[in-house]
């Protein structure tokens, strides 16, 4: 496992290094990890850059580090050249074609390591089997639909057992409180069910519910890291 390359990457990833940093040193200290991602990156660069969101490869330059999509966050790109070459597994899942085609792209020459699952989060959790030692729950968007599949996910994820005893379960978008005053991190919706006075974004029922399943928050920030 390389955490060089989060090093490499320390200011793009910016909000979220310091949790992408956590989990990966976590992992670095066992072997042969299992590492599900639910929902694949998706742009070849940023909002506000010609190309976002577009399939077409013309708008990936893989020398311009800086037009990447670090908006999203970039977790399956970041996750492929971490563990190249070494002997953990990732998956990475989502039911959009245009988004793994992208992401498929964005991971080429990193490919090895990588399952590409094309179906969605609950029919992926629903059969797999093996255990996972890090899940990203990335999925969907920061509204109260992508928050209720997140707790569908988690209960999926809890009654089948699917996570090693040490896992570690990542989740993205959350906007804690006091994490509100960092640039770029402000309440993303103006549902009445999702504006508590703690904005947990798309992990505004899944966290309670992972909490009530024995998970501790081990890390709050932009991101949230629980573990057992
Ligand atoms: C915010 S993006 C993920 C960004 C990516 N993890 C990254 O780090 O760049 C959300 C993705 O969730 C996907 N998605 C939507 N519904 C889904 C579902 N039911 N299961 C899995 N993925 C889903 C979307 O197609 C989209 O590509």
């Amino acid at each position: 496992m390389n955490l060089s390359v989060l090093a490499k990457y320390s200011e793009n990833l910016e909000k979220r290094y310091e949790s992408f940093h956590y989990v990966f040193n976590k992992l670095a200290s066992k072997k042969n990890n299992v590492i599900v991602e639910l929902g694949t990156s998706r742009s070849f660069v940023s909002g506000g850059i010609p190309g976002c969101m577009s399939d077409n490869i013309k708008y990936w330059d893989e020398n311009v580090v800086e037009n990447w999509d670090w908006g999203a966050g970039l977790f399956t790109r970041i996750c492929a050249e971490v563990i190249d070459g070494s002997e953990n597994i990732f998956y990475t899942v989502d039911p959009d074609e245009k988004a793994m085609r992208i992401s498929k792209a964005i991971t080429l020459g990193y490919a090895e390591n990588i399952n590409y699952r094309l179906e969605t989060s609950t029919d992926f959790l629903r059969n797999f089997t093996q255990k996972i030692d890090l899940l990203y729950m990335d999925h969907h968007e920061t509204c109260e639909e992508g928050a209720r599949l997140h707790l569908l996910d988690s209960q999926i994820i809890i009654d089948n057992d699917l996570l090693s005893k040490d896992a570690l379960i990542l989740i993205d978008d959350i906007h804690l409180e006091n994490y509100k005053s960092m640039p770029g991190i402000l309440p993303k919706t103006s549902e009445a069910s999702l504006t508590p006075a703690e904005h947990y974004g798309k992990g505004t029922f899944s966290i309670p519910y992972l909490q009530s399943k024995g998970f501790r928050l081990l890390f709050e920030g932009y991101q949230i890291i629980l573990g057992r």
